[in-house]
């Protein structure tokens, strides 16, 4: 992920989002998506970026697949408050594409600064995008996804997206082991 600037408190990152102009993404959104939750969270997750439920409530996961993630969370003991949840990308791609690699990086330096000040123990990559953008540009999701990934403090593991997880329920049980590895580790930390 890139080592750009970092913002020092969470006001003039959060400003720094709301005004952002520094890709194309912006020009045709209702809303910019930053990310919402705890801030001093244990458990971190990363998405692709908002879709059109969340582009209108300027909030990310809060469509169909947010409302299955919020019940995965539910199922290892977790409230939506105590985790946050953000995206690499603050604005809605037209048509939901996938963000292309440019827009990626422009956005990363505010997901690092999020990461620096939430300081989170675990993070859950949600997806391809997630999981490419902060672990490797060549990883693949489904051999990845399963496996931590340690970066300094950080244990990060790669999930299915919940919106791969509508579409094919059968990869349920594969993120349902996620789950309980994401909180089997969390006690393990907290011991
Ligand atoms: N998909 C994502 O990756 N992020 C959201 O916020 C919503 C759907």
């Amino acid at each position: 992920m890139s080592k750009a600037i970092l913002y020092p408190s969470w006001q003039t990152l959060q400003d720094a989002i709301l005004s952002c102009t520094a890709c194309q993404l912006c020009q045709g959104i209702q809303n910019k998506v930053p990310g919402q939750g705890n801030p001093n969270a244990r458990l971190m997750l990363i998405g692709e970026g908002p879709g059109a439920q969340e582009d209108q409530q300027g909030l990310a996961f809060v469509g169909a697949a947010g409302q299955l993630l919020t019940r995965m969370l539910e199922a290892i003991g977790l409230t939506r408050e105590d985790v946050f949840i953000t995206n690499i990308v603050k604005c809605r791609p037209p048509g939901n594409r996938q963000p292309k690699p440019e827009e990626a990086q422009r956005c990363l330096p505010y997901l690092r600064s999020q990461w620096a000040l939430i300081k989170p123990q675990v993070i859950l990559l949600l997806g391809a995008t997630a999981l490419q953008h902060t672990i490797s540009p060549d990883a693949r999701i489904t051999s990845a996804r399963g496996h931590w990934v340690q970066r300094g403090a950080v244990w990060m593991l790669p999930t299915y997206h919940p919106a791969a997880l509508l579409r094919d329920p059968a990869k349920k049980r594969d993120a349902w082991q996620d789950m309980q590895m994401v909180r089997d580790k969390l006690a393990e930390l907290a011991s």
